[in-house]
């Protein structure tokens, strides 16, 4: 009988992770489990840092943001430990083991499903959640968090659209999602953002331009701008793509490691993207642009009751998993069910925006730009 298990928050914070470790938690203790929390993520494995999720611990942390636990994106075969990365998996083991624990529960976004899927070949008895509010992993129809960052982002352009009508202004917004435009996408529709670039569509800034300068012909002179903050104009996009497909024909490791460093650094000189095409975009239009970078902002607060419902509906089916020892596995969102995924078909993947999505379908109807 399962007797001991263990959870964990990984990678980014996103609202909703409360309410998850609520269900879990909850779930597990009706069922004569006890429960134990990891600080920070598989640091605090390796740490030994725990807190014991008894009721009180549980209770009123549901309508919460962020996580109780605390998170870092620490990886367990990549830990940074004085001043050397070590392989610590096998530390982690032993604290396992020491625990008693039949299993352990991560939560997190596709870095977490990765070393999960790690710890899992290593011979951890290990069930996921997915969460981040990048809504890009792969196997489950929507991640929590993303419900509420993107009402957070929705919410955001709003404001902005009454500032940029009042002053005749270009507001280009960028919006978080690493390298996946659901947000901006989502936010973007909800919003009535004029024009819309996701990292799946590589945008052409004079296009961009010319599509802001036929609403001013049309008497419209403001526009909203939703970029993600992945979205590339197409030269970097083909850049982008050239490595990836030599990242992908490479034989050695170290061939794969001297590509990786190269995308690192493109990544980082991407960076300043949002500003820079602020600027063409005044210079080609003549119209005053502002730039505003919602950051961090998307990530924090109260979670939605969409999120809550949920991560409590995951958090509990991940018990449920537990009880029958299924293990290995991630519960994926489905419908409004839900259905396990085998960890080794998750990682490796990324959930990005197909490009024929009703979202973009509908986003092109209503005459939004995607600067193609
Ligand atoms: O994965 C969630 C996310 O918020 C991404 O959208 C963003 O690119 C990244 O995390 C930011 O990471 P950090 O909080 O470590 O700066």
């Amino acid at each position: 009988m399962t007797q001991y298990i263990g959870i964990l928050t990984s990678g980014g914070d996103s609202p909703g992770l409360n309410a998850a470790i609520r269900g879990i938690g909850k779930a597990a203790l009706a069922q004569g489990m006890q429960v134990i929390g990891f600080r920070d993520g598989f640091r605090g494995l390796m740490e030994n840092r725990t807190v014991r999720l008894d009721r009180t611990a549980l209770s009123g942390i549901l309508t919460i943001g962020g996580t109780i636990l605390g998170t870092s994106r620490d990886k367990p075969h990549r830990m940074p430990v004085g001043n050397k990365t070590m392989d610590m998996t096998d530390v982690l083991y032993e604290n396992y083991r020491n625990h008693h624990l039949d299993a352990l529960v991560c939560l997190g976004g596709g870095g977490t499903q990765k070393n999960a899927f790690r710890l899992a070949e290593r011979g951890f008895n290990v069930v996921t959640l997915p969460k981040t509010i990048d809504n890009d992993v792969w196997g489950t129809d929507v991640t929590f968090g993303f419900n509420t960052a993107m009402a957070i982002a929705t919410d955001a352009i709003d404001r902005l659209h009454s500032t940029a009508h009042s002053h005749h202004r270009i507001i280009v917004v960028e919006v978080m999602g690493h390298n996946a435009g659901w947000l901006t996408l989502g936010a973007g529709v909800a919003g009535g953002a004029d024009v819309i670039l996701i990292p799946e569509i590589p945008y052409d800034v004079e296009k961009v331009a010319e599509d802001i300068r036929e609403r001013s012909r049309r008497g419209a002179d403001f526009s909203i701008v939703a970029v993600a903050e992945g979205a590339l104009p197409t030269a970097q996009a083909s850049e982008v793509a050239e490595l990836e497909e030599q990242k992908v024909a490479a034989d050695k490791k170290s061939e794969r490691t001297e590509v990786n460093a190269r995308l690192a650094e493109l990544e980082r000189q991407h960076g300043g993207n949002t500003l820079a095409l602020s600027t063409q975009l005044e210079t080609l239009t003549g119209l005053e642009s502002r730039v505003t970078i919602l950051g961090h902002l998307q990530r924090g607060g109260t979670p939605s009751a969409d999120d809550r419902l949920l991560a409590t509906r995951l958090g509990t089916a991940a018990v449920e998993l537990i009880q029958k020892e299924l293990y290995g596995v991630m519960v994926a969102a489905r419908g409004d069910g839900w259905e396990p995924v085998p960890l080794a078909d998750v990682v490796g993947r990324r959930r990005t925006v197909p490009l024929d999505h009703p979202w973009v379908a509908s986003a092109r109807a209503v005459g939004t730009s995607f600067g193609d």
